[in-house]
């Protein structure tokens, strides 16, 4: 598995993985394209034999880094993409000096909770009706070693 910063040309790749999650508030291939122009924000993909397998989103908001993203293939999941993926991050996080990393996630998201949790993300905080008004996010953090 190759992962690489996500260039222009991906982004109809990256766009059609998170299509492959109905229900998954996407961004699409405008929304990628928006985040490519901030000075801030990284996008980074995995790749196996030119094929996408994920991809993740973040912003490097020193002290923190904030995580947007992370979407796996269909195909492609429990095969360790997105943790991969979230120890890029962590690289990225301790070359940035950034000592945590923020995000949230559906409470009813359990592949994503148990994933975040698995990695040593903490939660640490919760806000009601945040997505459609009807379910809650939860706050997980994690703490950077230098
Ligand atoms: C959540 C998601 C990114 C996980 O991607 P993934 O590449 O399959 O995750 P990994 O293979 O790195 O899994 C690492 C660990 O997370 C946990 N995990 C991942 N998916 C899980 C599931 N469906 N059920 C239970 N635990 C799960 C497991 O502990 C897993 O380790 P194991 O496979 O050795 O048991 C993927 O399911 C996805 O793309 N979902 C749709 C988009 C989304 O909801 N993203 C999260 C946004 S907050």
């Amino acid at each position: 598995m190759l992962i690489r910063r996500a260039r222009k040309e991906d982004l109809p790749a990256l766009a059609a993985l998170e299509a492959e999650h109905p229900g998954y508030p996407a961004w699409g291939e405008k929304g990628l394209a928006a985040e490519e122009e901030k000075k801030f924000s990284v996008t980074l993909a995995a790749w196996s034999d030119g094929v996408a397998l994920g991809f993740i989103n973040f912003w490097i908001l020193k002290p923190q880094v904030q995580l947007n993203s992370v979407v796996v293939s269909v195909k492609a999941l429990r095969t360790g993409v997105a943790s991969a993926l979230i120890g890029k991050l962590d690289e990225y996080a301790k070359k940035n000096a950034c000592s945590e990393v923020d995000l949230e996630v559906n409470e009813h998201n359990a592949p994503a909770l148990a994933l975040y949790a698995g990695l040593g993300f903490k939660v640490a905080g919760r806000r009601p009706k945040f997505y459609n008004n009807t379910d809650a996010a939860v706050l997980m953090k994690k703490t950077i070693a230098a």
